[in-house]
Order: C-alpha cells, then structure tokens, then sequence
C-alpha cells in the first residue's frame, strides 16, 4: 500500500484497531527505518521497546539465518535445543526456577495468571485474587486486560474475567489495604510503560514485597516493557533488590521476532504439569533461536550497562530542554524508557517529529514515551534532542 493509501484507513483490508501514522516502513537498519520512498526516519520507538538491539542485528540475523536452514518448528512435544538454551541462560541471569514459551506479551501474562491460580489450588489457598495497579497494562487477550488497571481499555468487553482488584500504584494507603485483602499474588510493572512511563518508588516495592512474603502471595512482576536491558539492568527488579516469584517477558526478547516467557521459581513452576497450558508455536526453534541470539549479545556485549549510561545521558539533554521550554513540565523514566510529560497533547509533538523524520511515542495524553535502540550512539540521541528542540522553538514558548 502506498503512503497515500495508507493514509485512508478505510481502504485498509487490515483492522482498524491501531491509530496509524500516515507512513509506510519498509526496511531498517539499527536506528533507522526507511519508508517506501526511501525516506529515512530515526527510530526512537523501537517497535514499542522490541527491537532493543536496533533494526535487524547482525548478530542476531545470522543465528536466524543458520536455523531457517536446519528447522523452523516441530512442536513442544520433542525437545528443541535452542529453548533449553535459552531458557537456562534466562535463570542463570534472573533467579533460579524454570521457563514457559509463547509468543507474546499477553500470552505470557496469560501463563502468569494461570499459574498463580494453579499454584493456590495445589497449596490449598482459596483465594484466588491478584491484586494489579491502576494504570497498569498487562495486554489485550480477556484475563491480561482485566488484569489491567485501565477502565478506558476494558469498556465494551464486558464480563471480563473474575478475580482482579486494581490498587492504587505507588501508594502505601494502598499496601494497608492489601494486608487485609485475601489473595493469591500481586502483579505490577516496575516501570508502568504504557500508563504513562511510571516508574515505582523503591520503598515502596521493598514494603509491597515484604507484605507478599509475610502473607504467602506471589509476587509477579511483568517485565514485558521493562526486561532485557531496557531500564539499564538485565532485569529492573535488580534494581530494586527483590527476588519476584515469577516474571513475565516478551518485547525485547526477540529483536523483533515474536516471543514470549515466564520464569517462575521452581516451587511455583511444579504447579504445571503436561496438560495444564501449552501453546503449539510458544518456544519454537526460531522464536528460541532469535531470544538466545539476542540474551546472548545483550550479557556479552553489557547492553544493559550502555542502555544505562545513555538513559542518563539522554535524561540529562531532556532536562536541559525542559531549562529553556516551558512545554515540558517533567522528565521521568528508567535507563532508555524515558517520559516527557507536557504541558499539552504528547501526541501533537509526535506528529510533529514525524514531520522531521524521527519517530517516538505517546503515553497517554501528555506523555511522550522515548524508547530509543539499546544499541543508539549519542550521536543519535544528539539528533533526537536537536530535532525536538526545533519542534519545541517552533512553537515558540520560551521561558523567559
Ligand atoms: C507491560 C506490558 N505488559 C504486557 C504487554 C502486552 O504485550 P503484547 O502486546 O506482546 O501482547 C505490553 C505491551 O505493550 C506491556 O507493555
């Protein structure tokens, strides 16, 4: 389809469920992307946090490359190497216990829940609450959506699935109230991505963690947005010296290539046996081989370290901005998962930027969401801080 084509969404023989900018991407190259008209874009959304080693890593191409030739899927009912692979690489960097695959954010959250409900039948708990945060997002399938904390996101799907109760985030008014709640597990982003680039406040979580001991409920982090190096650490919860029970991954775990995993500690993860869940493509040789490619550069190469460093570096150009625009009103985030809050609509200066060949993302309504490769040079993250700064000048509300 055509850029002009595709501007006209009901031309589209695709659904009309995302809200899509007027361009029409063809091929990308670390943190670039090309449009059909060879129009060149820097690409600071990264297929919303998934392509976190830039576009088509070379790394990664190859292993892919070298499995297309040998096996593309054969079902979980054989073993499959590069699965065992990289499923103990995951624990041998996260926490000890053991790997479900499936191919995406939702499907893993889906896991998580069933797990956490099977894990209380099996331990005699007959609750089976989780408890999720407002704001939250956890995916679009039935349980991942009542999961959560969203009420624009769930209307019209009614009844939605039983058994979630949304606390407030970040709040300790809300950790008395969990004390009193029965339930089997909590669930929460360390960084709430989609609801508006969150991150939580480390007192609090060490509190929220000591409460799931105290009162025998899993703690369940999803790591879908802010796992494989994003927030600057392998994993963000070690930046917040916890240990969950289980955790939820998709996004950058692929590059790019759908994915998805839960770990959970071996206690829990006893609570599936065959039968109880599966998924027919979750874990196949390609899907597994492009994790295991990308795990692998990430701990070799210690992007985690670099999206780190740049995430200071880019905070700090950001706040710089914020200096000398009155537009910006704040400058949030962790490692290269960064939010401007704005004065106005996040979405106009997306738009705008769009217009100046660099692409980012909105986080609800004033939220700029910047979500730059792992692997961008500060010579791009310079051309991304010059470009939003003519935006900002344009339209000219200096301070002072
Ligand atoms: C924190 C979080 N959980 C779950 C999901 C859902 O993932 P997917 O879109 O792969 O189903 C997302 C996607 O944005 C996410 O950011």
């Amino acid at each position: 389809m055509s850029n002009q084509l595709a501007m006209k969404t009901n031309q589209s023989s695709v659904m009309n469920t995302y809200a899509r900018f007027p361009i029409t991407l063809v091929k990308g190259k670390g943190s670039f992307v090309w449009d059909e008209n060879n129009e060149q874009y820097l690409d600071f959304t990264s297929g919303i946090a998934t392509c976190s080693l830039g576009h088509v890593p070379e790394f990664v191409h190859d292993k892919l490359q070298e499995q297309l030739s040998l096996l593309w899927h054969c079902s979980n009912l054989y073993h499959i190497p590069s699965q065992e692979k990289l499923a103990k690489l995951l624990i041998e960097k996260s926490f000890d216990g053991q790997v479900f695959f499936c191919n995406s954010g939702a499907e893993a959250n889906e896991a998580l829940i069933k797990l956490a409900r099977q894990h209380a039948e099996i331990n005699g708990k007959v609750s089976r609450k989780i408890i999720t945060f407002k704001h939250s997002f956890h995916g679009r399938t039935l349980a991942a959506l009542s999961a959560t904390g969203q009420e624009k996101l769930q209307k019209g799907f009614a009844p939605l699935v039983e058994g979630f109760q949304h606390l407030e985030f970040n709040s300790f008014e809300a950790l008395k109230e969990l004390e009193s709640i029965d339930a089997c597990g909590v669930l929460l982003e360390l960084v709430q991505g989609e609801g508006g680039v969150n991150p939580a406040n480390k007192e609090w979580v060490l509190e929220l963690a000591k409460i799931c001991k105290k009162n025998n409920l899993l703690l369940m982090l999803d790591e879908i947005q802010t796992g494989i190096g994003r927030t600057g650490t392998l994993f963000a919860y070690q930046q917040y010296n916890i240990v969950p029970d289980v955790m939820s991954l998709a996004k950058g775990l692929g590059s790019g290539f759908p994915i998805g995993a839960i770990i959970a500690s071996n206690e829990v993860a006893q609570s599936f046996k065959p039968g109880s869940h599966g998924s027919t493509f979750g874990g196949n040789p390609l899907a597994t081989t492009a994790g295991l490619a990308t795990v692998q550069y990430v701990v070799d190469q210690e992007i985690a370290q670099q999206a780190h460093k740049l995430g200071n570096y880019l905070s700090e150009k950001l706040k710089e901005l914020q200096k000398e625009y009155a537009q910006i009103k704040q400058v949030k985030g962790l490692g290269l998962l960064i939010g401007v809050v704005f004065e106005g609509s996040a979405l106009d200066v997306v738009k705008k930027l769009l217009a100046k060949k660099v692409l980012v993302l909105t986080a609800g309504e004033n939220v700029l969401r910047i979500l730059p490769p792992l692997t961008a040079s500060t010579e791009e993250i310079d051309l991304f801080i010059q470009t939003l700064g003519q935006v900002l000048a344009e339209e000219s509300l200096i301070v002072g």
